[in-house]
């Protein structure tokens, strides 16, 4: 094979956890990265990630990646990619139980290979270090792994390469998760039904139910899933999150304060999708529909609601009835993402209401994937109903969009409160979905006073966006020392 890093001086590694949520801001610090002097990269994906096999040899960025998530190497000409075992049977790769999931990988990429003829991670990782020497790409300085992936962070220390470790989610998530221990002790989890709406003091302005908490999974698994991120990014030369200063300074000092000065870096870098194209684009087998944009013309500034409640989240048959309804009552234009798998037991036109598609034609338009970030840039968007995963936060903010949240799982609630409570771009839909309390929600948000407000201040979020983005902006300062970080070893 030809060299294909000969630009580059050093050389990263990044690997993800496979979920769009993850690998989207992944392959755009890798970009980033890439965009910055020629950076080479490598990305590391699991089994599950389906590759392209018109995969270039050529390339100078590798992605270490699992088949879970479509992941088309034909999108990113840039990157390589390399394929790592993961650990995951079909059925639990199919599972909606993303801790079992992650703790299932964890297991695989600490462990020893599970049979004789496949390799084990530690070895496909320290092939793909010892074949940069042999073909004379630059060597690999540093492991760049997402937070959850403690297994792949001691592989990696056990050959001496150094991680680097990179948070999707907020500062505010972050520090969350820093202090569990400490929520579980005081008593705050697992939550009491009668306790939810109680301050927790250590984390203003959080409510106990706020807290990440997963009723599918115990406190047990939840508590050694978080503790693996906090483990993973104490055990790295540095952290680097998806957010920027001006939008979360209380919570990043915290970070800083609680890490300690043994600590090297903690740093705000994003958004991520700002500082560079890269994202897989699609979600398993769905392409987005880019005759969206196309209809989103045709429509008034403003006007339109996204709808969009990301990769994970479903909905029970009846709550998605009751969307529906409560879009078409509310008058207002939607463009709305029903994923296959969003209505629990599958979806197919049986689940809308009848009557639907003939009441909403040319205002409402229904599709199965959208291009978001196109989608939210677009004059025509004047509010998005999410269900607030950090991205899509992010990815909303940036455009200044505010937001009605419909938080289910994960640091969604939490991402919802600071919506709220803090930046003021947004409020929650609470409670059971029903169709009158939605057609009011899509009113408050699209054409009432306080709806306008919120937009006002998306606005300003959106300026302060631009400013950490540009020359000498916090967040291009960020992505310098990243780089400069990486080219001197990690050092
Ligand atoms: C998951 C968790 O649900 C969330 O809490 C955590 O913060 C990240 O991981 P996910 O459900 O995938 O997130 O939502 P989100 O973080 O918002 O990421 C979704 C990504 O898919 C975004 O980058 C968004 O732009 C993209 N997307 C979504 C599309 O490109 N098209 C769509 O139609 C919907």
């Amino acid at each position: 094979m030809a060299s294909n890093g000969g630009h580059g001086q050093r050389r990263v590694l990044v690997l993800s956890l496979p979920f769009e949520g993850h690998i989207n801001p992944m392959l755009q610090l890798a970009g980033a990265l890439h965009g910055r002097g020629g950076l080479s990269v490598t990305v590391l994906h699991t089994r599950f990630n389906a590759l392209d096999p018109s995969c270039n040899p050529e390339l100078s960025v590798t992605v270490l990646h699992t088949r879970f998530n479509a992941l088309d190497a034909s999108r990113h000409p840039d990157l390589a990619f390399v394929e790592v075992p993961d650990g995951l049977t079909a059925e639990l790769a199919a599972s909606s139980n993303v801790t079992r999931i992650i703790l299932a990988i964890n297991a695989a990429m600490e462990g020893e290979s599970a049979s004789p003829s496949s390799p084990s991670f530690r070895d496909v990782l320290a092939s793909v270090v010892a074949a940069d020497g042999d073909e004379g790409r630059p060597p690999a300085a540093c492991l760049i792994i997402d937070s959850n992936l403690r297994g792949a962070q001691k592989a990696a220390a056990g050959l001496g390469l150094p991680t680097l470790v990179l948070r999707t989610g907020s500062a505010a998530c972050l520090g969350c998760y820093l202090a569990y221990p400490t929520l579980i002790e005081k008593g705050y989890l697992p939550p009491k039904e009668s306790q939810l709406y109680e301050p927790v003091k250590e984390l203003p302005p959080l409510r106990i139910r706020d807290l990440f908490y997963s009723k599918d999974a115990n406190l047990e698994m939840v508590s050694e899933v978080l503790a693996k991120i906090t483990e993973t990014v104490r055990n790295s030369m540095g952290v680097v999150i998806n957010t920027f200063d001006d939008l979360e300074p209380a919570e990043l000092k915290k970070i800083h304060n609680e890490l300690g000065d043994k600590f090297t870096v903690v740093l705000a870098a994003g958004p991520l999708h700002k500082l560079s194209s890269m994202h897989i684009g699609s979600s398993l087998k769905l392409r987005p529909d880019q005759r969206c944009i196309e209809w989103l013309d045709t429509q008034a500034t403003q006007s339109v609601l996204y709808v969009s409640f990301g990769s994970l989240v479903s909905l029970d048959s009846d709550e998605f009835l009751e969307v529906a309804c409560g879009l078409e009552r509310s008058g207002q234009p939607f463009l709305w993402v029903v994923r296959p798998d969003l209505v629990r037991g599958g979806f197919d036109k049986a689940c809308l209401p009848d009557g639907f598609e003939r009441a909403v034609e040319g205002r409402g338009k229904v599709i199965q994937w959208a291009p978001q970030q196109e989608v939210l840039a677009h004059h025509a968007i004047g509010g998005f109903w999410t269900h607030n995963g950090w991205n899509s936060t992010l990815e909303s903010i940036s455009e200044g969009v505010p937001m009605i949240c419909r938080p289910q799982l994960a640091d969604q609630p939490l991402n919802t409160r600071y919506m709220e409570a803090v930046w003021g771009v947004g409020f929650e839909l609470e409670g059971k979905l029903e169709r009158g309390k939605i057609e009011k929600s899509i009113r408050k948000l699209m054409v009432e006073k306080e709806g306008a407000g919120m937009r006002e201040r998306a606005k300003k979020l959106k300026n302060k966006v631009e400013g950490c983005l540009k020359n000498g902006g916090s967040s291009q300062i960020a992505i310098d020392s990243v780089d400069g970080g990486v080219r001197r070893g990690g050092g």
